[in-house]
């Protein structure tokens, strides 16, 4: 049996080698790590993989997909998981899955493992991901059955030369990419507890943050950032840069309670600088190229489209419907939005666009006033007049 294994460098990832060989009859482990732009050295993290038993070690550099396909699209979708998280993790997952099933079709592989535990939306997202992608192959899932406890899991791995951790290993659990870090576990389990300031890596302390605004433009074509202050940016260093700039600034925090999919409540810390300020500017312009009806309508389709994505759905066809929906409405979403960075919070000071729906003759209460006020009571007469029928009536 051959298994190619969804692989970080961490010890959990690297202790389900020798598990899987020895515990689960598997005769070769092809490990895969994704390059999504989470800053580690990936070179390190492939020949621990084969000191640590496997039999090939593959890195995936998936990063431009990440930005392009996952996260522009949940940018378009205004995705945010019950209001707050923009779902760096759960946008990684469909892609990691694709990467697994590609390098399991091309090495010939019956199966595919990862390391995630019984008890969070992870696990759901890679399976159901590589059962939509690849419905024949087999899915391992060794963390989620060996009930080993952490020291126990170090143990294990000491014995077939995994090195524990060397540094007194972190007490949180930290999943990261370019769209942003989260962070659970450890004190953080205690939701009246403030998180100390060591969890946050992307993101400064606002009494760290610079003591003058700074304003940054964003350049939308067809729903899609395309420009940072009137500089054309690649889309991988787009985000790198907006990262960087508003996470100087302290803004981009996200400290919430959270419903699985699994049903667990659990708290967590996020910190996604470039997508909560992509995703705010974004819905921003929308609210001056979209018609009334449809900026209304497309709130309900962002709230399940949210949902999809963190529910482990991205290969769904309702997905693909939606996504139809989504693109349509993003034709005219172009311009260009101003924000103001300071102190933790970016506040859009102005907007413009050449397709824009917002028109000065009706809006003004100058003398330039297009609007016909007459029209106002004949219009009022006909919206108001099942209230005062109802009206009459309950008297
Ligand atoms: N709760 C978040 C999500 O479901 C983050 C999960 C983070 N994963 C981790 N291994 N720390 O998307
Ligand atoms: C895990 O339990 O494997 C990580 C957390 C999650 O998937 O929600």
């Amino acid at each position: 049996k051959k298994v190619v294994l969804a692989y970080s460098g961490g010890v959990d990832t690297s202790v389900c080698i020798p598990y899987l060989k020895n515990e689960w009859g598997v005769e070769e482990v092809i490990t895969l790590a994704a390059d999504l732009g989470q800053g580690d050295e990936l070179e390190p993290i492939r020949e621990k993989a084969l000191k640590s038993g496997a039999s090939e070690s593959l890195i995936a550099d998936v990063k431009e997909s990440f930005v392009k396909d996952y996260a522009f699209g949940a940018i378009k979708a205004n995705a945010l998981y019950e209001n707050s998280y923009p779902l760096a993790t759960a946008l990684a997952r469909p892609l990691i899955a694709q990467a697994l099933v590609e390098a399991a079709e091309k090495h010939g592989a019956d199966a595919i493992a990862h390391g995630c535990t019984g008890k969070g939306n992870d696990q759901v997202r890679f399976d159901v991901a590589i059962a939509a992608l690849n419905p024949s192959l087999k899915i391992l899932a060794p963390a989620r059955e060996w009930g080993m406890s952490r020291e126990e899991t170090i143990a294990y791995g000491e014995k077939f030369g995994i090195p524990s951790p060397v540094k007194k290993s972190s007490p949180y659990s930290i999943d990261k990419n370019l769209l942003g870090r989260s962070i659970e576990a450890g004190i953080l389990e205690d939701p009246a507890v403030e998180p100390p300031e060591e969890v946050y890596d992307m993101t400064k302390a606002i009494a760290d943050t610079p003591d003058e605004a700074e304003y940054l433009e964003i350049t939308f074509r067809r729903g899609i950032p395309h420009s940072v202050n009137g500089e054309v940016k690649h889309p991988i260093q787009l985000i790198e840069t907006l990262n960087q700039v508003v996470g100087k600034h302290g803004i981009g925090r996200i400290d919430m309670i959270e419903n699985r999919l699994v049903g667990i409540k659990s708290r967590e810390i996020y910190e996604s600088p470039a997508m909560v300020v992509l995703i705010q500017a974004h819905r921003d312009l929308e609210s001056l190229t979209l018609t009334k009806d449809v900026t209304q309508y497309k709130r309900g389709i962002e709230e399940t489209y949210s949902q999809i994505i963190y529910n482990g759905l991205w290969y769904s066809p309702l997905k693909a419907a939606l996504d139809a929906f989504i693109d349509k409405t993003q034709e005219n979403v172009n311009g260009t939005i101003k924000l103001k960075l300071f102190k933790g919070n970016a506040i859009i000071v102005g907007r413009k666009s050449d397709v824009s729906l917002y028109s000065p003759d009706l809006a003004t209460y100058g003398s330039e006033d297009k609007f016909d006020h007459k029209a106002a009571e004949g219009f009022i007469y006909v919206w108001g007049l099942p209230t005062r029928i109802w009206s009459q009536q309950d008297r």
